[in-house]
Parts: structure tokens; sequence; C-alpha cells
């Protein structure tokens, strides 16, 4: 039961016993960056969030007519087109654009359908190099720019001429070399879009990583839950429980309107829930196993949060031929997670330097495409390797699979293990809606609530 003390906080602001997770951060001994420690929760709401958004086929359209066709979404890296010609093909459900690099230097995105009789110019998913963009069907040809080069038998087609069937824009926009798009012509900005994210992200350094490491894994559940399954922290002590992760730390969930949501949780320091609590001795121990790296002495009076900072950035710094000495104990190993609407999430930190994006599956309303991105800084003395080719998973297999993930596949394994069961749950349940924690689960209904907003307003129907 409860205490008489936290029962009577209005709605959202009871919280988690001891210290609050900034109260944390500002314990460290090299102070964060003052954004981390901007706290912004909002209480939005209590009621049921009915599984019919998971489950209804004419709501799953209605996010294809009025949310993936005029949001925002980032496409590829600058680093998959760097030269004229290259190519890059991006699709969510219907809808699908084809990024150029132009002879100019200009980025641009075309959606990805011949003028003649529609054939798309670049299949599904793939990347390439191109002189011009020339259609598979009869040969109709455009220039890396859109605007005409040819059309064979022009003779026939007098009713056509080179402004009226120049291939048509979307709009397209970088951030820290990510290609953002969006199948609007007209929308607003991309800054607009991203509010909070290029204030706080501003000293950060996401356009000075490349990608090291990218996993695209096809999951057994929609889009929306499988992105709710990083949106808390909630799920830690019993999905990573059995192993080496477990402690339900304190976690701080913000919401920064109109986009953007984050969470920030911290690594080696006590969980407030163990008792009796862990030495630091115990603590160092625990998270040089969980690093795989050789058991190391705790110098006296030290924190094991500061001599595991201390050991990533010097480890890093070896690697990448960087100092990362400046780094606060949060930026070098936190889990710092911003959730960008409606499908993007970017970390900020030395240790877990992630981007995930999450996408439907167009052949099924229960099936979902998980692009992982591990993004390393760009070596000092030499360039950055191009991008991997994608390592792709499929439902069954395990993320231990994919090189580069390490000790953070089995992680990833346990985090998409209840995506099935829960899928099917969502139908077997007699209660027709799940029931949100106020605090700890407000970025699920943040999504939730923003994608209600783009398609109309209301719950759907089962
Ligand atoms: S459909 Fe593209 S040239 Fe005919
Ligand atoms: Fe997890």
């Amino acid at each position: 039961m409860d205490s008489v003390d936290e029962m009577t906080h209005p709605p959202g602001e009871a919280r988690a016993p001891g210290p609050t997770l900034y109260d944390q951060l500002r314990a460290d001994p090299t102070p964060p960056p003052a954004v981390l420690l901007e706290e912004s929760y909002t209480f939005l709401g209590d009621e049921d969030v009915p599984y019919a958004v998971y489950t209804s086929e004419e709501y799953a359209q209605r996010e294809y007519d009025l949310m993936w066709s005029r949001t925002w979404q980032w496409a590829c890296h600058v680093d998959h087109i760097p030269e004229a010609g290259d190519y890059y093909v991006y699709d969510v459900g219907p809808h699908s654009a084809l990024v150029v690099r132009g002879d100019d230097g200009k980025i641009r995105a075309f959606y990805n359908a011949c003028m003649h009789r529609g054939t798309q110019l670049k299949p599904p998913g793939s990347c390439g190099f191109s002189n011009t963009l020339r259609c598979p069907f009869h040969g109709w040809d455009w220039h890396l720019d859109g605007s005409f080069k040819e059309r064979p038998g022009a003779w026939d087609f007098p009713h056509v001429d080179d402004e009226s069937h120049r291939l048509p824009q979307l709009s397209v926009d970088v951030w820290e070399g990510f290609v953002f798009i969006n199948f609007d012509p007209d929308a607003a900005p991309l800054a607009e879009h991203l509010g909070v994210m290029t204030r706080h992200w501003a000293d950060w350094g996401l356009a000075d990583r490349y990608i090291e490491t990218h996993v695209r894994k096809r999951l057994p559940c929609n889009w929306k839950a499988a992105a709710e399954a990083f949106l808390e922290a909630y799920h830690v002590r019993e999905t990573h429980g059995s192993g080496q992760l477990g402690d339900e730390v304190t976690t701080a969930y913000d919401i920064f309107p109109p986009n953007v949501t984050r969470f920030i949780h911290t690594t080696g320091l006590n969980s407030p829930l163990r008792d009796p609590q862990l030495t630091e001795a115990e603590l160092l121990a625990r998270a040089t196993r969980r690093r795989g790296t050789t058991a190391i002495e705790l110098p006296d009076g030290m924190r094991a949060r500061d001599v595991m900072a201390s050991l990533v950035q010097r480890q890093m710094g070896e690697t990448y031929g960087r100092d990362f000495s400046h780094l606060s104990q949060s930026m070098t190993i936190d889990s710092i997670e911003y959730f960008v609407f409606p499908n993007m999430f970017f970390f900020p930190g030395l240790q877990l330097p992630m981007v995930y994006r999450f996408r439907p599956d167009p052949t099924s309303i229960d099936h979902s495409y998980f692009d992982l991105l591990i993004m390393r800084p760009r070596p000092a003395d030499r360039p950055a390797p191009p991008p991997p080719t994608v390592m792709e998973l499929d439902i069954d297999d395990s993320y231990t699979l994919a090189e580069g993930l390490g000790q953070l596949g089995r992680v990833y394994d346990e985090d998409t293990a209840n995506l099935a069961a829960q899928t099917r749950g969502f139908r077997s349940s007699r209660k027709r809606g799940q029931t949100l924690g106020n605090y700890q689960e407000v970025r699920a209904r943040f999504l939730q609530l923003r994608v209600r907003e783009h398609v109309g307003g209301s719950w759907p129907t089962d």
C-alpha cells in the first residue's frame, strides 16, 4: 500500500522514493550541461489508451494518410550520399522518397515515382549512384535536380513539356548530419518541428559522429508499441532483471512540446529500491562486469560512477584520438534519450550513442521495423569509415548476431522479447485499453496523443 503522503499528491506529481535525477546530476563533480537540468513534466491525463490504436486497420490508414505524409522524418545520413549522383530511398508505408545529391552538391528529395506511368524510379530501400534519374520502364530521364532530360518518342507527347513533367520535390532539410524529409512539400520548417532539439543539441556534436553500426530488425508488433518499449525505464526491473542490468534507477521524464520528449537515467549509482545499498566497490565491480572490462580497484574516497566515467573517457579517447575529459559524468555514461515525434530517438551520451527509428510494416499492422544506429565520434587522425551495410535481423534473430552491439545485444533481445505477447494481449484482453503510469509512462501517452491529433482527434473504435 502506498503511503498516505504519496496517495495525496495531485495526479502526476508523485515521484519514486530517493533523490531526484536532477539532484543526482547536480552531485556530479563535473557539472552537467544546463539543459539536462531543465525539468519539463506535464500531467497529460490518466484515461486508458484503447488497444484499437494498435489493432485498427482504419486507424493505421489514417496514420499513413494524415500523419506519415505530413511529419518530418529522417530518411538517411549525409554520409550515405556524399557525392553528386548518390541517392537513397526512404519508404514509409505507401510513401517513398528518393533523396539525391545534385551536381551542385545540394540535397533534394523527390516523390519516388515516374511522371510517365508511375513506376518507382529506384527500388524500395535502395541506395547507390546514378548519373541521371532514369525510369526503368520506358526510359524517361531526369537530371539530378529533377529537371527533364529526355523522353523517348517525344513526338507522341505534344501535351508534355519540360516544366509540366519535372520531378516534383518534397521538403528536405539537414539537422546534425541527418537528412530529414517531409512528404508535404509545404511543410513548416524542420527547425520548428525539432523545437528544443536545436538548442539542447547545439554543443553535442552529433554531426561530428559517424554511423559505426546499423541494425534493422523486424518486430512482431505495431510500430507504436515498438517505440513505446523504449520510452520508459519502468520495464527495466522486470524485463532486464534476470541478468546484469535489473536496477530500476532514478529516471526523469520530460515533455518539450510540440514534438520532443526525454528521459535521463543514471548508471553507476545505487537504486533507491535496493536494500541494503551496494557499496561503491560493489557498484564498480558491477559496472565493469557489465562493460565486459577487467575489474579495477576503487581508489580511496572515489565514487564508482566517477571512476567509470573516467575510464570510458580514457578508452574512447584512445580509440578515436580525441579528448573527452571535459564531458560531465552524465554525458559520458548515462542513458540520455530524446524522442522526436513521430518515430525518432537520439542519444547524446558518449557510452550510449544510439539513434533509433521505428516504421510500420505496410504489409501487417502487427509488424514494424526498428533501425538501430550506433554513432561514434569521427576519429581525429583519419577519415571516418563510410556507413556500414545494414544488418537485417528477422523477428527470431538475436541481436547478439549483430557485431558492434557487444553487451547491448542481449539487452535489446530482452527489450524486444515481450512485444509479440503484448500484441496478442491487445486482442485477448477483456479490458479494452492500457493503463499508463502518470509519470514514468507519460512519454508513451504523449506519443499516442500526438498521433491522435494528427489523424483527426479521436481514438479508433474496434
Ligand atoms: S513509366 Fe516511367 S518511363 Fe514509362
Ligand atoms: Fe530496456
